[in-house]
């Protein structure tokens, strides 16, 4: 039981059931900056107009606005208005005329601004972030994204310390003023909501290129970081060149402005932001260079970068009416995003990556007091809502739909959707009738997946009948009970099967196909297959074709087979999975009853196969043999010992590379390459393949090993073998050589900003004892930062989320540091702080004792004081 009743009063949640139009729409939005060291003005004059959608009488004009403003002048048509209410949250203004203009002047001090919403300043340069709420920390304004208005912006600054301004749309004018400032006037000329504006300044070097649409028209486009940074931005642009081509040829878009840039910044909360026409990034997604960068950064950057440009039609053009309707844009997005990467490289590989995320984290988070639907239907702070299951669940719903719908109906849907909403800010449920009336399927049921949390378990069992040749698989669907529902209906689950027979063929299914995707649409349901030769061993939710959990009771030799022949590579690499895991829990369960724990001789054998197997794709083969992590058993386990899944992992790994040495050690060898990096798939799976190696070989802790992996790190010419050798050595007991090998690396990349993130994260994240002390000894270090959100995910968010022993520790040390650091950010940065804390969330999870302990440190932070609407929703919801 929480007691709450002694806190100032709590910020109240909001409900998708009580929108209401706009009031007042904005016809047009011009706005002044004058860039200042102590204090920054923004003059802002509004056209506002009464809405004729909204019903109301006389309504009172709402413009939101931080309590941080400080309100200079405010005039109506011209004259001081004399009488207005102002709160924390806004400023109304009552009585007024159908048709005003508004011109308000406010100063704000950008350089104290540590939460990164709003206009900030990161390292000397200032920029924004304004979604989903910053703008109302850079001016008073209707603050919502169902207002949609063209904007005009003028930054006035000093020459010297920024010479490049930058805001959304075109240039139209610039020049020099009296004081021996100058400034630059932009103009977009697309209505958007206030979320999407943005505005650069400081001295930054780009490198430029140009794209040609479809239509003919070409575009400029231009990336801009600190000119140290300037040789790393060509992945980038040719990311970027692709990404508009391919949204050409896959959804018939073109991009519509003159000009597109992207600027890098280091002080970011999130990955980046797709502003219209000037996306602000996080260094992390757009700096990429073989030296600094590993194989999965250079992925980052490509599968960001398309993301955000794809937000031009999913996001920009056709926007949300409100927050609740995240998911529109973002799943969406997401979608489009991953079948890019898939286009650009491997297609199995990518979906295998994000499944795991999926089942890793969103599944935790589906299960946690957090849960919510990817349409949540209230919330406290919006910025607690940008969240896997809206992400990334969000994207499997859209996939859903491709699937159901397949690849023709599906753009026959999106072309829909983009025409008849293009320039408005709509619902998922307009998105989901655009697909409807596209295609003419039924989705009606499909739309629980918006409004129910949790994920769906399909528990499946099969019988064949040898006389009749009758297959019959029996599906059962339930969903554990989330915060906003005990009872679930049924969910319309796409359920793609393939049968194999005995020799590992596929048979025919319906229409002569191999794969048939089954419609469930009842808690029960039986699905009936004839005149089948012999009993078939399924493939069940190939491609992982929705997002739940199946249960079936595969045996070791079923699981072999389905390894060694199912013609998905997905549900390949699921089997073995699939085996992995079976064995890793019956061993956890060894442990736990204090048995000898011996390795499953059929797991070797499947371990072997592959590794022997040359015919296979190199980058399925590391994806494959990747032993299923900690953080994934954790998941799936009812109550978690961490400590058990921790030995029981490492005896699994450590067994397997004794038994397997020369096989691992043979992969390794064949699979050092001498042409120079390239970040090609075929060049990454070589890559991924011998760190895979690596990283059995080390668990034999020999010493020729050893001497292999200083000489890998020693010699590298990238950052993916050089940190994948620093991490094999830092995470092995040899404590001496990877203090060395730490510092060497350390005062070789101490410039590289984003290499010293990985520096962090890699001695955060060492299983190896003495973690916690080694943190609390970088939390002094001199290139660690409190304020930059990098340096915290990679420290912080290194120890509490990637270091399951050292911060499960049973004496609750961990969870005090980690409420000790979430009471500090709260004041600085509360986004965050509260998605640090998300481990804390999850203490239902854990034993007895350990609850305790988790729950003292969630009710240490929510007795420490003032606690932003961010850190108080997720700790309240979670005490509940
Ligand atoms: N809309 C952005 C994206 O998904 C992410 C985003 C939302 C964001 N809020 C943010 C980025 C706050 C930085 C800070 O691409
Ligand atoms: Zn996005």
């Amino acid at each position: 039981m929480t007691d709450l009743s002694s806190q100032a009063p709590q910020p109240q949640a909001i409900y998708l059931k009580d929108y209401q139009v706009p009031a007042w729409t904005v016809e047009s939005t011009d706005l002044h900056f004058e860039l200042g060291e102590e204090k920054t003005t923004v003059t802002s004059l509004l056209k506002l107009q009464r809405n004729p959608l909204c019903q109301q009488q006389s309504p009172v004009l709402v413009l939101h606005g931080h309590n941080s403003l400080e309100l200079l002048s405010i005039q109506l048509n011209g004259n001081d208005l004399l009488s207005y209410q102002r709160d924390d949250e806004q400023l109304s203004i009552t009585d007024v005329p159908d048709s005003i203009e508004l011109r308000t002047v406010v100063q704000i001090e950008p350089q104290n601004n540590t939460a990164l919403e709003g206009l900030y300043k990161s390292d000397g340069m200032f920029c924004t972030q304004c979604e989903a709420e910053g703008f109302r920390r850079i001016t008073f304004y209707p603050d919502r994204p169902d207002v949609m208005a063209v904007f005009s912006t003028t930054i006035v600054a000093d020459k010297v310390r920024y010479p490049v301004l930058l805001s959304n749309g075109n240039p139209v004018e610039q020049g020099e003023t009296d004081d021996g400032r100058h400034f630059v006037r932009w103009e977009d000329p697309f209505p958007k909501p206030a979320y999407l504006f943005a505005l650069v300044a400081g001295d930054l070097a780009h490198i430029e290129d140009s794209f040609i649409t479809m239509s003919g028209r070409e575009v400029k486009l231009q990336i801009f970081a600190e000119s140290k940074d300037l040789d790393k931005l060509q992945y980038a642009m040719e990311s970027l060149q692709k990404s508009m081509r391919w949204d050409e040829e896959v959804y018939g878009r073109e991009y519509d402005l003159d000009i597109y840039m992207i600027v890098a910044v280091d002080f970011f909360n999130m990955g980046a932001m797709e502003n219209k026409g000037l996306n602000i990034f996080n260094t992390s997604c757009v700096l990429a260079h073989p030296q600094t960068t590993t194989d999965a950064g250079f992925q980052r950057v490509e599968g960001v970068v398309a993301h955000e440009y794809f937000h031009n039609w999913s996001g920009n053009r056709v926007t949300c009416r409100d927050w609740f309707q995240l998911s529109l844009k973002e799943g969406f997005t997401v979608f489009r995003d991953a079948e890019f990467s898939a286009d650009m490289n491997s297609r199995t590989v990518k979906r295998v990556e994000d499944v795991t995320l999926l089942r890793t984290a969103q599944f935790a988070e589906d299960a946690g007091p957090m849960a919510h639907p990817i349409r949540p239907a209230s919330f406290i702070e919006i910025s607690n809502f940008y969240t896997l299951t809206v992400y990334e669940k969000g994207a499997e719903v859209v996939r859903m739909i491709h699937t159901l719908l397949g690849p023709e109906l599906f753009r026959k849907g999106s072309d829909l959707y983009f025409e008849r909403h293009d320039g408005q800010a709509v619902t998922t449920d307009d998105f989901v009738q655009a697909m409807e009336d596209a295609s003419g399927r039924d989705l009606g049921q499909f739309r629980l997946w918006y409004s129910q949390a949790g994920t769906p378990v399909l528990d499946v069992t099969d019988n064949y009948d040898s006389e009749t040749g009758r297959y019959a698989l029996h599906v059962q669907q339930r969903c554990p009970a989330t915060p906003e529902a005990t009872e679930k209906s049924p969910f319309h689950i796409p359920l793609a099967l393939g049968l194999l027979d005995e020799a590992g063929d596929d048979l025919p299914l319906a229409e002569g196909q191999t794969t048939r995707v089954l419609d469930l649409t009842k808690a029960q349901q039986s699905f009936v297959f004839e005149n089948l030769p012999c009993r078939p061993v399924p493939s069940l939710l190939r491609g992982f074709s929705a997002p739940v959990r199946v249960n079936y009771p595969y045996s070791i030799e079923q699981l072999q087979f389905l390894i060694a022949h199912d013609s998905d590579g997905f549900n390949r690499w699921d089997a073995a999975q699939t085996l992995m895991t079976d064995v890793m829990e019956a061993l956890v369960e060894d442990c736990q009853a204090g048995r000898e724990l011996v390795l499953e001789p059929a797991l070797v054998t499947a371990v072997q196969a592959v590794l022997s197997n040359d015919t296979l794709d190199p980058a399925m083969v590391a994806c494959t043999l990747k032993l299923p992590t900690e953080a994934y058993l954790a998941e799936r386990a009812e109550v978690v010992d961490v400590d058990a899944i921790h030995t029981v992992r490492e005896f699994v790994r450590t067994s397997l590379a004794v038994q397997l040495k020369e096989p691992f050690q043979a992969v390794y060898d064949a699979n050092c390459q001498s042409e120079s990096y390239s970040p090609d798939a075929a060049s990454i799976a070589r890559r991924s393949l011998k760190s895979l190696a690596l990283n059995y070989l080390m668990a034999t802790q020999d010493a020729q090993v050893l001497s292999q992996v200083q000489q890998q790190f020693a010699e590298a010419d990238n950052m993916t073998d050089q940190l994948a050798a620093l991490a094999a050595v830092v995470h092995s007991p040899s404590e001496q050589l990877g203090q060395q090998l730490l510092d060497q690396f350390y005062h070789r990349w101490m410039n590289e900003s984003l290499v010293v993130n990985q520096w962090l994260t890699v001695q955060a994240s060492s299983p190896q004892p003495g973690a916690l002390q080694r943190v609390l000894a970088l939390l002094e270090h001199e290139a660690f930062d409190m304020r930059n959100p990098n340096r915290v995910r990679a420290l912080l968010g290194g120890f509490c989320g990637q270091n399951p022993t050292a911060f499960h520790a049973a004496d609750g040390s961990g969870y005090r540091f980690l409420a000790e650091q979430v009471i500090v950010l709260n004041a600085l940065n509360p986004q965050i702080a509260s998605r640090l804390l998300t481990p804390l969330t999850r203490w239902r999870k854990y034993d007895a004792a350990r609850q305790l302990l988790m729950k003292e440190a969630l009710q240490q932070i929510l007795d420490s004081g003032e606690l932003s609407k961010d850190v108080f929703e997720v700790v309240s919801k979670s005490l509940a």
